[in-house]
């Protein structure tokens, strides 16, 4: 039987939700995937720290020490013999009767963590996959991590229903990401990327690029783009945790470069496979 860590105890997985836990009524909480790779979970501090970050913005304190945290986390993948897949983070303000205003007085918040194998998608990484375009209906802070994705949800269930890989969200003409990922173009050998603000999330895969692109020189600018700047561009692709770099070959009907990943995204790619390769239980993005 799988181990779950629960409020700072590694225990057997069972029921343990409240049904009255604001993560149920409100999606009152946070949360952070992390990607394992060989059993090494990929730029770990980072995650924490973007957890952290969300934690504040929703004003929730966090129930232990991020390093605390941290081991707490490695002890989970190592009982479960994680060796390919994620571990699942979670935070919610805590059980309380259902008003929507914080509980008074405060409660304990409730963090959990679940690990799953899941294999890497090395196949889409090195055909590419298709996308579709969506209107960005959410709200104006897609810069934390929240529980509430249901814009997220309905977003890639039309993907799936269109046989994409992800939906591509537009606010307006801008191209903001996408439903579960983060999107580049590449246009005359450098990328473009919306710059982190609320409108998308910064995700931990994205600065991952960020490093990858400097270690080959190929300059990054964090600067929006638009639609027609999309289906105009040399390549397209598309960053997550686990789903690592997706070359995004066709968008709805439209075929992006001559429909073949591109040789940007390619090198990016070969860069990551050798990092993931490489990876130790501590790599950081900048140390
Ligand atoms: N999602 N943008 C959104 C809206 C996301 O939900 C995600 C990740 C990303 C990429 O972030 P990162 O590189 O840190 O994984 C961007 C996770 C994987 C999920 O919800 O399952």
């Amino acid at each position: 039987m799988k181990n779950i860590l629960f409020q700072g105890n590694i225990i057997e997985q069972r029921k343990v939700v409240d049904v009255e836990d604001r993560s149920y009524q409100f999606g009152d909480g946070i949360y952070e995937v992390i990607g394992v790779y060989d059993g090494k979970p990929m730029l770990l501090d980072e995650h924490l720290e973007r957890l952290r970050r969300s934690a504040s913005a929703i004003q929730l304190t966090l129930p232990m020490a991020l390093s605390s945290l941290k081991s707490k986390l490695l002890e989970l993948a190592e009982l479960n013999g994680l060796r390919e897949g994620i571990i699942y983070l979670q935070v919610s303000r805590g059980v309380a009767p259902r008003w929507h205003e914080f509980p008074a007085p405060d409660v304990d918040p409730v963090c959990l963590a679940y690990t799953r194998e899941e294999q890497r998608m090395t196949d889409i990484e090195d055909n590419g996959a298709k996308a579709i375009l969506t209107e960005d209906i959410r709200w104006l802070r897609c810069d934390i991590k929240t529980l509430n994705l249901l814009p997220n949800v309905l977003a890639k269930q039309k993907a799936v229903e269109h046989d994409a890989i992800e939906a591509i969200f537009h606010r307006g003409k801008v191209i903001t990401e996408a439903s579960s990922s983060n999107v580049f173009i590449v246009n005359d050998g450098q990328l473009f990327t919306h710059p982190a603000n609320n409108y998308i999330l910064n995700g931990i895969t994205r600065q991952k690029v960020f490093q990858l692109s400097d270690r080959l020189q190929i300059p990054v600018n964090e600067k929006t783009f638009t639609l027609n700047d999309l289906l105009a561009a040399d390549e397209v692709f598309i960053t997550a945790t686990k789903l690592d770099i997706v070359p995004i070959i066709k968008v709805d009907d439209d075929r992006i470069g001559d429909g073949l990943p591109g040789s940007v995204t390619k090198r990016i790619i070969e860069q990551f496979r050798l990092d993931v390769k490489h990876l130790t239980k501590n790599q950081c993005l900048h140390r």
